[in-house]
């Protein structure tokens, strides 16, 4: 977890310092790093890509970037200066051994030039076909051996499905040591999503109600608005339930559903996660259907205007069978949550940008009050909304005013905006710095990777023999398929969202019965 170590002198090298992760997200994260001091003063990027390019059209590329995309807005002319002088970019060939030669010597230089050594982050910003040629060749030219100096840093996906996932685990684990290896999952660094381990375990209310007497549900929903936008040639291998599910949203699950940790340590967090992943009741093959919806999006409108069906989008195939949407039922055995459904929903293309959980409780056991006097009864409900609204919401029943008792629901808010008056650091803020500081929490160890792609074997390997027929099934702008309304219609209940309402604040929000 964060802490406020100042990382010692550091060389981070990028592969793949000329595609979109670098220029979207990690320069505008250290920009902002470097304007809130965290960086150290002996800080250096060295870039790695295929394309040649000289070191100034290299920073202004970054700088174009860092404007549109920074949590600042436009970069500020002096900061940047100082901040870009630290930028070099290298053309490399990533399976030329003669690649790695230049970029140890580069390093030395850069180390003798500080007179100290340096930790060495080398983030792997690269298709995760290359992921292996990298890590081989690293520690060929001998820059992975000193364990303690060299770290790794590996963007999802990881693997292509569990076997692959193992096969890459294997071959790094004859490089490197677990400790070196960092696994980003970026959910893991937002701000909101690290509060869900503060809301739960640095608090007294909710720990004693938090498991099955009195939860009915957890729902799990992330949102997007966006379709695949240029992705579409990684994307249309990947889908819904490899792209979101088994890493982003298993790792929201066990973050609610984990035992308390006995200390913040990596690995005792790490470990709890765990738990949860091998505690989820495994997915038999013939009861896919039952339990997972899967969805793709035609053409429709978002926010009043027309946007393409998925088919027709760049990079995907005309005839493409791959899910944009993906929901899933999931049961967790043990104590805590034997027979607690939790409902996990992601698609791109719904009416909104949101991401919420919510935790909807059992009803009072007796209900004192005569039914004419309760007017819209709602179940108590904890909803935590990890974007856009940023904040924690309590309904709970209450009398409204007036002479005769009559009840309805009512919020208690908290949300970060209004209680801070400091702007949360981006994900990637967070999980750079904690790469520097050696501080692996909030990644994704070998096992939690493969536990979560064991969790979802049974559906992929349906969802690939069983073709989709009626793709596409939900237009682009509405909150996916019909099948999955079905799915906890079903079981008397139906999803909530959003609670956080950013756009419609009537949006349908009725009652579980
Ligand atoms: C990425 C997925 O991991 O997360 C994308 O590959 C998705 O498809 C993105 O759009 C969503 O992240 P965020 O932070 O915008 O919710």
């Amino acid at each position: 977890m964060e802490s406020s170590i100042h990382p010692g002198p550091t060389i981070l090298v990028i592969f793949g310092a000329g595609g979109d992760l670098t220029w979207r997200k990690l320069v505008p994260a250290l920009y902002n790093l470097y304007v809130d001091r965290w960086l150290p003063e002996q800080f250096a990027v060295i870039g790695l890509d295929l394309k040649p390019m000289s070191d100034d059209d290299f920073r202004a590329h970054l700088r174009d970037g860092t404007d549109q995309f920074s949590r600042r807005g436009k970069a500020d002319p002096a900061a940047w200066d100082g901040f870009a002088a630290r930028f070099a970019l290298n053309a490399a060939d990533f399976a030329d051994p003669a690649a790695y030669k230049a970029l140890a010597e580069r390093i030395n230089a850069q180390e003798q030039q500080w007179n100290a050594p340096a930790t060495r982050v080398y983030y792997l910003a690269t298709p995760p076909t290359l992921m292996k040629t990298i890590a081989e060749n690293l520690a060929q030219a001998g820059l992975a051996a000193d364990r303690a100096r060299n770290r790794v840093v590996f963007e999802k996906p990881f693997g292509h499905d569990l076997a692959s996932a193992r096969d890459l685990d294997g071959a790094l684990n004859t490089i490197f040591d677990e400790r070196q290896i960092f696994r980003i999952d970026h959910y893991l660094g937002k701000e909101t999503v690290q509060n869900i381990l503060a809301f739960r375990f640095a608090n007294a209310f909710f720990e004693p109600m938090w498991d099955r007497r009195y939860i009915d549900h957890v729902q799990i929903s992330v949102a997007e608005e966006v379709g695949v936008e240029h992705r579409g040639g990684y994307y249309d291998h990947a889908g819904a339930l490899r792209d979101m599910i088994q890493n982003h949203l298993l790792q929201l699950l066990c973050l609610i559903a984990m035992e308390p940790p006995v200390s913040f340590e990596a690995e005792e967090i790490r470990n709890k996660k765990l738990d949860v992943l091998h505690a989820v009741r495994p997915i038999l093959p013939d009861q896919v259907d039952r339990v997972a919806v899967r969805g793709q999006y035609g053409a429709g409108r978002i926010a009043g205007k027309p946007v393409a069906a998925y088919r027709a989008e760049p990079g995907v195939a005309p005839d493409s069978r791959t899910e944009t949407y993906a929901a899933l039922k999931i049961y967790v055995d043990n104590w805590r949550w034997q027979d607690v459904p939790f409902y996990l929903r992601t698609g791109k293309r719904l009416p909104e940008r949101t991401s919420e959980i919510i935790i909807q409780l059992r009803p009072a056991p007796h209900q004192s009050f005569p039914s004419t006097v309760v007017g819209e009864w709602q179940p108590n409900r904890i909803v935590i909304n990890i974007q856009p609204a940023e904040g924690i919401l309590l309904r709970f029943q209450a009398k409204q005013p007036g002479l005769n008792m009559r009840l309805g629901p009512e919020d208690l808010r908290f949300t970060y905006k209004e209680a801070f008056d400091t702007e949360s650091p981006e994900a990637y803020e967070t999980l750079l710095l904690d790469v520097m500081q050696g501080d692996a929490t909030l990644f994704m160890r070998a096992d939690q990777v493969e536990a979560a792609w064991t969790i979802v074997m049974p559906v992929l390997d349906h969802w690939a023999s069983v073709k989709p027929s009626e793709f596409p099934n939900y237009a682009a702008g509405s909150w996916g398929p019909e099948a999955a309304e079905q799915l906890l219609a079903a079981e008397s209940r139906r999803w909530l969202l959003p609670t956080f309402a950013s756009r419609d604040p009537d949006a349908p929000d009725t009652p579980d019965v």
